[in-house]
């Protein structure tokens, strides 16, 4: 698979279960090595430039990561520490991350108590506070509300509209339609189609990007 992202852009990864959007975002945050082949992140090589990278970066996972037992703020401190943000600028951060994503009433409750809602954009703020150029989320609105998801995707288009970029992944076809510049679809590890997906639609004479989704990727159910 081979492909290139222009800096300040929402790109959205698409693809079937067990397409490989996990897995490339692995690699492309240095958390899998490919088994062969060149990957270059903010103009740096991963086998050398990881360190460089990782500071510049933010990784949303898929699966919340975060622990149950301690408050969201506890969790916030803990993931600013290992950014070694300085304190006053963490304290700083959390507040004004905790104002956008709905959270400041919750700040001292323990995850474990936390809706499923209230967990992603806890776990997204956890990737945030060192205000990373390039955001990576891994399904960010899954199994949330739509007024989660309307708060995520605002912040989404409002961090861009700063100057930074974002790679994300979803399977709401008309979300990802929605938000992003551009689009790679991907199956079964390879790329399949790169564009806008306005054009895309347009070259492929569909009327939207799942019709184009399902013209281009079969029907076939995955595992
Ligand atoms: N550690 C691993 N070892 C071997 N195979 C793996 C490993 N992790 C994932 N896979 C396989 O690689 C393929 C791609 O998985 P991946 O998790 O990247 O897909 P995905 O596009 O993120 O899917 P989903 O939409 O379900 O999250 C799948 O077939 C999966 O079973
Ligand atoms: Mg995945």
């Amino acid at each position: 698979m081979s492909f290139q992202f222009e800096d300040g852009k929402i790109i959205g990864l698409l693809g079937p279960n067990g397409a490989g959007k996990t897995t490339t975002i692995s690699i492309i945050s240095g958390l899998l090595k490919p088994d062969s082949g060149k990957v270059y992140v903010l103009n740096k090589d991963t086998e050398k430039d990881i360190a460089f990278i990782k500071k510049h970066i933010g990784v949303v996972p898929q699966q919340i990561a975060l622990f149950e037992n301690l408050s969201c703020l506890e969790n916030l401190i803990y993931f600013g520490k290992l950014q070694n943000i300085p304190t006053e600028q963490l304290n700083k951060s959390i507040e004004e991350f905790l104002h956008i994503f709905g959270l400041e009433q919750h700040a001292y409750k323990q995850v474990k108590h936390f809706s499923g809602g209230m967990k992603r954009r806890a776990n997204i703020i956890a990737s945030l506070l060192h205000s990373p150029s390039l955001l990576i989320l891994d399904e960010p609105t899954s199994g949330v509300d739509v007024h989660s998801r309307n708060v995520i995707l605002k912040f989404l288009k409002d961090y861009q509209q700063k100057g930074n970029s974002i790679i994300y992944t979803s399977h709401l076809l008309e979300e990802a339609e929605a938000i992003c510049e551009e689009v790679l679809i991907i199956d079964h590890g390879k790329k399949i189609v790169q564009g806008n997906p306005f054009e895309l639609n347009k070259i492929h004479q569909v009327d939207n990007l799942e019709t184009l989704f399902i013209k281009l990727t079969g029907t076939e159910l995955r595992d």
